[in-house]
């Protein structure tokens, strides 16, 4: 049986018509975007968005893989921080809703790490969802279209992912991605203290040619 391996959801982006010639680094636009999936749509942050989202990074089960929940405070200063990239480079975090439902369910998008490494500067994605909404593959739909609009829209050559190696459903959306994993780019997190479990990173990395051969190969890219 053949099938192509990102064909599954489409996705539709829609937004400034300027972007389609724009690069990430000289990349910007003012009106509002939305990208649509199958079931989903991402969009930038509104103020309904605080309360779910702050109950979402207070789980411990959500938060469990990080170093600590965020309080509310934290929540916001989050989605602040997450808008004011959407002005610079024109990507980010996108807030998730579903689609004809309008809840709020998490967050996945585009991030540059702010911390150096052997792979850095680079561009992250990145994914976290309400504890409710796990299980349905959201997070991979989302992140099949925030792949698209960083290679087709936003030009850039290789997006990373990286998380620890017990946070499986992580990994797992990684490997649904495609992306590829080389043990000898794990790697060991400069912002968190030796020893701590949470220290040791895996690194996934997907490029742009392998994503153009993936979504116009047949069979899934191994
Ligand atoms: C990481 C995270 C987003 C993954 O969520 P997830 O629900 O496991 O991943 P997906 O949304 O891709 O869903 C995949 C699952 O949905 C299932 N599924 C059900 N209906 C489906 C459908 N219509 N289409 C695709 N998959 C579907 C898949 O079979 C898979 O199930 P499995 O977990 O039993 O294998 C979530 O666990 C999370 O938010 N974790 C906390 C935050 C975090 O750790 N973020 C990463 C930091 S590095």
């Amino acid at each position: 049986m053949s099938h192509t391996v990102f064909a599954r959801e489409s996705h539709v982006i829609e937004g400034d018509p300027r972007a389609k010639t724009c690069r990430a680094g000289a990349f910007s636009y003012d009106g509002l975007m939305e990208i649509r999936t199958d079931r989903l749509i991402l969009r930038r942050w509104r103020d309904s968005d605080r309360e779910p989202f702050a109950a979402m990074n207070a789980d411990p089960e959500v938060m469990r893989h990080m170093i600590a929940a965020l309080s509310r405070d934290e929540s916001n200063a989050f989605i602040e921080r997450v808008e004011e990239g959407f002005n610079i480079w024109g990507f980010g975090l996108w807030a998730v809703e579903l689609k004809g439902v309008g809840d709020f369910v998490g967050f996945t998008g585009l991030w540059p790490p702010s911390f150096a490494a052997h792979f850095t500067p680079a561009i992250e994605i990145g994914w976290r969802l309400d504890r409710a909404s796990w299980g349905n593959g959201y997070a991979t739909e989302a992140a099949r279209a925030a792949l698209a609009f960083g290679f087709e829209r936003a030009g850039l050559e290789e997006i990373v992912s990286f998380t620890i190696p017990v946070n499986v459903r992580s990994v797992a959306v990684m490997e649904r991605l495609g992306m590829t994993h080389d043990p000898a780019d794990d790697f060991d997190h400069p912002n968190i203290p030796a020893g701590s479990p949470l220290q040791r990173h895996v690194l996934y990395r997907m490029t742009a040619e392998r994503w153009r051969a993936s979504a116009t190969t047949e069979g899934p890219v191994r």
